[in-house]
């Protein structure tokens, strides 16, 4: 039997904590301003948009939110991030991905300014992090990192295993691990021997993005494992990248799906808006 890590929870602890700190920076006469940008109507990210400005509504950060059509040129979106980035009450400057195909993502991120990146996707911000200067940090990594913390799991010299190697959470989740000290390995679809090197981890982290894909036979007994994908079943009921059913009872603590690794990712971002004050 595994200790549920309970991202809801711990999300909702952050929140508050963010609120509080936000109604002080108002006394103080800063306000804390995201700007976010969704170009087109991609229903799933019209509801992390949606639940991004909730967020923020909540914690008292007041959100700008720029809809634009799906045939907007890449000419006319830099030209809205430059304007962003020259105003100095926006604080923050969020891109809702995937952008349509028509617009190069990486110079769209690169033309925000690494102050503003509070999605922490910039070079500087990844580089940054790479070398162990501050810089914004990508959300869902670091929401695992306070998942961790706030747990009381230690990271130091414990075996951290990073499954999947994506700029958003495979590469920035090792090189945090690394940075609390912890000892780790990433694999990723050409791996070989993938179980050999996951039943190694005392903390695994599954960001895959296959459902189920991480059975018993992938883990130590004892290990915490952390879920990062999120998917459909076969009965339409969410998933993560762990067959929970299966690993739960060998884990010594595990993320739920959902309620886990989710809450956090959003709850981190509005720690960089507020952070991003600071700058
Ligand atoms: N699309 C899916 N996740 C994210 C995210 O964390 N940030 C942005 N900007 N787009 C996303």
């Amino acid at each position: 039997m595994a200790f549920i890590i309970d991202g809801k929870k711990i999300a909702a602890e952050m929140k508050e904590e963010l609120k509080t700190k936000v109604e002080w920076m108002k006394k103080q006469g800063k306000e804390v301003t995201l700007a976010v940008i969704q170009v087109g109507k991609d229903p799933a990210s019209s509801v992390y948009v949606g639940n991004k400005k909730k967020a923020c509504e909540y914690i008292g950060i007041k959100s700008l939110a720029y809809e634009l059509e799906e045939a907007t040129t890449e000419e006319e979106l830099l030209k809205l991030v430059e304007e962003l980035n020259a105003k100095d009450e926006v604080n923050g400057i969020l891109v809702q991905l995937p952008l349509p195909g028509h617009i190069n993502e990486n110079k769209v991120i690169n033309t925000i300014s690494s102050k503003k990146d509070v999605d922490g996707f910039h070079p500087e911000s990844v580089g940054a992090l790479s070398i162990g200067q501050p810089g914004f940090l990508s959300c869902t990594p670091a929401g695992i990192i306070e998942l961790l913390k706030r747990s009381n799991i230690e990271i130091e010299g414990k075996e951290c295993v990073v499954v999947g190697r994506s700029n958003i959470v495979g590469k920035p989740m090792a090189l945090l691990l690394l940075r609390e000290n912890g000892t780790v390995t990433v694999c990723h679809s050409k791996t070989k021997d993938l179980k050999e090197i996951t039943k190694r981890a005392d903390i695994l982290i599954a960001a895959i993005g296959k459902p189920k894909f991480i059975t018993k036979e992938f883990v130590k007994e004892g290990a915490v494992v952390i879920d990062v994908g999120i998917h459909r079943d076969e009965n339409n009921k969410l998933c993560g990248d762990v067959d929970f059913d299966q690993v739960e009872p060998i884990a010594s603590a595990i993320t739920p799906v959902p309620g886990g690794v989710g809450p956090m990712t959003i709850t981190m971002l509005m720690n960089n808006c507020v952070e991003s004050v600071l700058l």
